[in-house]
């Protein structure tokens, strides 16, 4: 018998062969790997994985391949999906709020931090979690940097985290701060606010920070110019030493999408074009592309015929609708694609490895992705 091809040297390559009617997403694991170690080594200090991002097996294994040995769990069920794969692995629990049951569940995991951003939740820990465990305050700022606000579900003000912190300290725990500036934040500057206000909040609390988590939120690459990560690591480690001096905290890091959105790409397929106008896809915003109203479509889209030719045709701004029987599945904006562009043909999204599996659901029957390993995220290497 012949044994099936599992590992592909592309996307390119798998669609030509298999020509699959199902949304595909490709998962290149030696392309995580590299993302993860260019992380490791710019940031210095210490990395850690925000599991909500991907948690799927394959991601976790190639980030631990690659160094990466604490993940921030948001959930006793990603502490499972991490502890199956990673049985040694370090766990930060850093959703602020938590029912009791969960706290019980996260004491059986071992988990290593918490974060809180009320004193009811920490009161929910004191007593329970082991002495000397680390809680880290969760703050934010009146104008975050990222794409979304973050700070209207969690985070104390600046003006109430001081006694979060205290409290912290009088009840025999480890205090950190954290903070999240907002997913796809691509302002370097977001961060040093955040850092210089963190030093506020640690002078008026009168603590001596052991740690300071300066979140996720780092940029991916969706379109134009590549983000660029040593910047904000510059900044990061420079507000660190202005605001700290010398003996400042340890600096950790949660990075979700910036660690793995590049090790993936999503194929949709076309499965019509009514009339020659509207553009009806196999995967929509009830499925890997659930990102898309908040964010907008990303700049990194290539359509090929099944064959695998690139489609070269002027860009026509068009309606593009997902799958399902309901008119909010539709992609913001009117996304310029090629004219030549026919049934049949695939649409290819790099750089989709995050927020695309993890919150796609099965509304209509839609939503079930096919996973393909590839060698290589590029679209084509020719083979
Ligand atoms: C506490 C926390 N840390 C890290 C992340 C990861 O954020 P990003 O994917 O923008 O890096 C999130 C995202 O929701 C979060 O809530």
């Amino acid at each position: 018998m012949e044994l099936k091809q599992r590992i592909w040297a592309d996307p390119g390559q798998y669609l030509r062969a298999e020509q699959p009617d199902a949304p595909v997403l490709f998962c290149a694991p030696s392309v995580l790997r590299e993302t993860a170690r260019g992380f490791i080594d710019g940031f210095g200090g210490l990395v850690t994985y925000a599991v909500k991002a991907n948690p799927e097996a394959q991601v976790l294994e190639s980030l631990a391949a690659a160094g990466i040995g604490t993940f921030d769990v948001a959930s006793p069920s990603e502490m499972a999906q991490v502890r199956a794969v990673l049985p040694g692995a370090v766990l930060h629990y850093h959703n602020p709020v938590r029912s009791e049951a969960e706290v019980a569940a996260a004491l059986d995991h071992g988990v290593a931090s918490w974060s809180v951003d009320s004193l009811s939740e920490l009161g929910k820990l004191a007593g329970r979690v082991p002495r000397g465990s680390e809680i880290a305050v969760r703050f934010k700022l009146p104008a975050p940097g990222g794409a979304y606000d973050f700070g209207t579900k969690f985070g104390a003000g600046e003006d109430a985290a001081p006694a979060l912190l205290r409290a912290v300290t009088a009840r025999g725990l480890r205090p950190a701060l954290t903070f999240h500036p907002g997913t796809q934040c691509t302002e370097p500057r977001a961060w040093a606010r955040h850092i210089e206000a963190a030093a506020r909040i640690a002078g008026a609390a009168g603590v001596r920070l052991v740690r300071l988590n300066v979140g996720g939120g780092f940029p991916a690459h969706r379109g134009g110019a590549a983000p660029a990560l040593g910047a904000i690591f510059e900044a990061i480690h420079a507000a660190t030493r202005r605001a700290f001096g010398a003996r400042g905290p340890a600096l950790v890091c949660e990075p979700g999408r910036a660690l793995v959105a590049e090790g993936l790409v999503l194929a949709a397929r076309v499965k019509a074009i009514r009339d020659g106008a509207d553009v009806f896809l196999n995967d929509g915003i009830y499925g890997a592309l659930a990102e898309l109203p908040l964010m907008g479509v990303p700049g990194r889209v290539a359509v090929i015929a099944p064959d695998g030719t690139p489609r070269r045709g002027a860009a026509l701004p068009r309606a593009v609708f997902g799958p399902t029987c309901d008119s909010l599945d539709t992609l913001p904006g009117r996304p310029a694609l090629p004219a030549d562009m026919v049934e049949g043909d695939y649409l290819l999204f790099s750089g989709f490895g995050a927020y695309s599996a993890a919150t796609a659901t099965r509304f209509n029957g839609y939503g079930e992705l096919r996973r393909v390993t590839v060698l290589s995220a590029g679209l084509d290497s020719g083979n």
